[in-house]
């Protein structure tokens, strides 16, 4: 498996074509120390044997669809439930286990680019429809990894592509996450039924909760409150409604580290933001530098349409029409 890499003065970053998974991106701090602030592993042996999560594009359907069921003009169709009841990431083959085209990209907007290019036949997954993918990893002079989505079907189906690095700007394998400041420009989220195991339907302010990340906050300070939706997911598994969405490229939200000063700001022009501080990381596997990956050894911050879109009609509309394009952007911009 090749590993590429983009890099300027400023940034690295590597990927492979497996799931075209960011295994590192190592940027340096206010004192010029270089730090990988990607969780994984120290060996690609390692990456191709571990978590395929990790980095990876996600899709068909990033996140969760309940039951994996889902209509389209009254029909009806049944997804891999890989996830308890639930359909999870594009189910068990989905495209982050794939192995994507890869192609150098000569573009006025990147300093450096790659194309990553994916077929999804008619009834992958039982998803309807061909389904042609690009995804553009550009970097750009502002030190920012740009992710371009885009695709075209052959029949109407359903469609959430994202990105899936854990963030830790202290450096991955350094210790944990959860001292990080988040800020999101997210004043409403869209909590969790432990029934479903996913998203109510329910679309809820976050002020006066633990998920009010309006002003820069501690992780720490979130995922220790008993707040009955932080106990469901043993921390934040949460989807964040991204304030005043229109369409266009906006700024989600800032994680910062106070120790390293270190700053990442993501942008996206889709509606949410899924925010992961790995629950289900329980120490027992080793990422980079040998150290155990524990909880919140990273912070995963995926844009995308809200979880189990498919089956609420007041959630952003998830189906895409043959003769349309998806088209999706997320910004990591270090700084
Ligand atoms: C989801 C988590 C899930 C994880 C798997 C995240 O996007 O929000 O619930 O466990 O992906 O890697």
């Amino acid at each position: 498996m090749q590993v590429y890499t983009l890099k300027n003065n400023y940034i690295e970053i590597d990927f492979i074509p497996r799931g075209g998974q960011i295994i590192a991106i190592r940027v340096p701090d206010a004192n010029g120390n270089v730090a990988d602030v990607v969780v994984g592993y120290d060996t690609l042996e390692e990456t191709l044997a571990g978590d395929g999560y990790f980095g990876a594009l996600c899709g068909r359907y990033a996140n969760r669809i309940v039951k994996g069921r889902f209509e389209i003009d009254g029909e009806k169709f049944q997804l891999d439930c890989n996830n308890e009841t639930n359909h999870l990431h594009g189910g068990f083959d989905g495209f982050h286990a794939r192995n994507w085209e890869v192609n150098a990209l000569v573009s006025e907007k990147y300093t450096q680019a790659y194309q990553l290019k994916l077929s999804s036949e008619d009834g992958d997954q039982n998803y309807p429809g061909k389904l042609d993918v690009s995804v553009t990893y550009g970097l750009t002079n502002n030190n920012e990894l740009v992710i371009e989505y885009e695709a075209e079907t052959s029949k109407p189906t359903v469609i959430n592509l994202t990105s899936h690095p854990y963030f830790n700007l202290h450096g991955a394998g350094n210790g944990s996450a959860v001292n990080h400041e988040l800020q999101l420009n997210a004043s409403r989220y869209t909590p969790i039924s432990a029934s479903l195991g996913t998203t109510s339907g329910e679309i809820a302010s976050v002020i006066d909760t633990p998920f009010d990340f309006t002003s820069p906050k501690s992780v720490k300070l979130a995922c220790e409150s008993n707040h009955e939706q932080i106990n469901l997911f043993d921390g934040i598994d949460h989807n964040f409604v991204i304030d005043h969405y229109d369409g266009s490229v906006r700024l989600a939200g800032t994680l910062m580290d106070p120790e390293s000063g270190r700053k990442m700001e993501v942008y996206t022009d889709q509606p949410g933001i899924q925010i992961y501080t790995g629950a289900h990381f329980d120490g027992s596997t080793k990422g980079k530098k040998g150290a155990p990956i524990e909880q919140c050894a990273g912070i995963a911050m995926e844009t995308q349409i809200f979880p189990n879109s498919p089956n609420y009609e007041h959630f952003p509309n998830a189906i895409l029409q043959p003769g349309e394009k998806y088209k999706h952007i997320c910004i990591y911009k270090f700084c």
